[in-house]
């Protein structure tokens, strides 16, 4: 029997690599241009860093994490997400005292989910978590940045973006004994999901898809009317913010999040166009977190996108441009043994002068013809051939493969021709 990957968990082949390379540079750049800085954390954990921070009664901690015993004995777990490891990470090594931080990260996340498209065991997030600064305007400026990937990717008409303020922990306590009341007075009008939830986990109960809990939520006291006059001014803040930067929102007074370490601002990135899975990319404020996992007081704010989700809305819009779907610009072709060495040293200069240009040499003979489908398959725009006559006269036949004449060139010719490429 043949051992196959593990179910929910994908290879990433080849012929997707591209999306994924146009996807991390796209977002890299623009993370740069904020003067954001990369941490890099490890997959494993202690268990009780996430249970500590995304929150023992939620759907991650109870139910998907990968959790395991190591040859010592201690509960490990493979990261849910990443924000809990970047936040111990800051604390272990000084990086908030008296310093503001704003990080990037990439990498692997896994979560024991039923795995359907969009949803996977092991999944890619990039993301973003600045320490220090209170103010709504870092949150507005981490939105603009999400903003700004989806536009670079020129995916934006097909996102929108929803904000909702969870308020302080006091506003939030308030509000829950006011939920608990109303909800366990309509208890008979909840499913089965909201009853267990309204036991454990009562501001989950907002987040239900059960479209009669719906109905009934329309009545339910609003956490808007329990947030302090700070969390409003924050709020506040936040909207101005981003109505100056131009980006269209909706508050959903609903929307809560999956994990318990959020305060105030909170938003998601969604799409219509992926099915059930059409969250893209999610995050929020979380000012308590670093105190309650044992550092010093400090504010924070980030968010994560899911990049599988992310390269899926990028292939259904046709988005990807052709060069991350190919292999080579140009391809070498020896039309004889003795021309082997002249083509080598071809592709030698080529490589040098062009230090971005994609140049595959063809190896192991065959027909011209045979060279031709290969350099076809490649994705290379131009076949550069060099056979006995060329050899002689010390010239290249360059035969552009996607529509175009055939030229016999120079070598300072073909330089040219290449150089012509390049700016292209
Ligand atoms: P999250 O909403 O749990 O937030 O995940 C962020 C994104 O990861 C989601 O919007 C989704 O695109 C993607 N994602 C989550 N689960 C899966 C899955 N099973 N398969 C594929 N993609 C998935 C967080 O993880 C927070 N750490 C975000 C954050 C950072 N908040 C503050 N800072």
């Amino acid at each position: 029997m043949r051992i196959q990957s593990v179910r929910g968990m994908s290879d990433i082949l080849p012929d997707q690599v591209g999306a994924w390379r146009y996807l991390e540079q796209i977002v890299q750049r623009i993370f740069s241009a904020y003067g954001l800085t990369q941490i890099r954390t490890p997959i494993v954990e202690d268990t009780e860093l996430f249970a500590r921070s995304i929150g023992n009664v939620t759907d991650i901690v109870e139910k998907e994490m990968y959790t395991f015993e190591d040859r010592s004995g201690d509960s490990l777990t493979l990261r849910p997400e990443l924000t809990a490891g970047v936040v111990r990470a800051a604390i272990e090594h000084g990086l908030l005292h008296n310093q503001t931080q704003r990080l990037w990260y990439q990498g692997q996340a896994f979560r024991h989910e039923r795995p359907q498209k969009g949803r996977y065991r092991q999944f890619h997030q990039i993301g973003v978590e600045c320490f220090g600064i209170a103010d709504a305007l870092m949150d507005a400026e981490l939105i603009e940045i999400t903003d700004q990937i989806w536009k670079e990717l020129g995916i934006r008409d097909c996102v929108t973006l929803q904000i909702n303020s969870i308020g302080s922990t006091e506003a939030r306590a308030k509000y829950r004994t006011a939920l608990i009341d109303f909800l366990a007075a309509h208890k008979d009008q909840l499913d089965r999901d909201s009853l267990a939830r309204l036991e454990r986990s009562p501001l989950r109960v907002l987040d239900s898809k059960n479209d009669s809990t719906q109905a009934l939520l329309r009545s339910a006291p609003s956490l808007m009317d329990y947030l302090t006059e700070a969390d409003r001014e924050h709020f506040d803040l936040l909207r101005r913010a981003l109505k100056d930067a131009d980006i269209g929102f909706a508050v959903n007074p609903l929307l809560v999040r999956g994990l318990d370490y959020y305060s105030r601002t909170v938003f998601e990135w969604t799409t219509e166009a992926l099915g059930s899975q059409g969250t893209i990319c999610g995050g929020g404020r979380y000012d308590g977190l670093v105190d309650h996992l044992g550092g010093k007081s400090t504010p924070g704010v980030g968010f994560a996108l899911g990049m599988e989700r992310v390269v899926l809305l990028m292939e259904a819009l046709a988005v990807i441009p052709d060069t991350y779907r190919t292999q080579a610009d140009v391809y070498l072709m020896p039309q004889k043994q003795a021309c082997e060495e002249a083509i080598r040293k071809l592709a030698r200069l080529l490589r040098q002068e062009f230090p971005s240009l994609r140049v595959l040499t063809h190896i192991g003979g065959g027909s011209l013809k045979s060279q031709l489908k290969r350099a076809d398959k490649s994705g290379a725009l131009f076949g550069l051939i060099i056979g006995q006559s060329e050899l002689e006269s010390g010239h290249i036949v360059c035969k552009p493969l996607r529509g175009g004449e055939q030229e016999t060139l120079s070598e300072a010719g073909l330089l040219k021709r290449m150089s012509i490429l390049r700016d292209s």
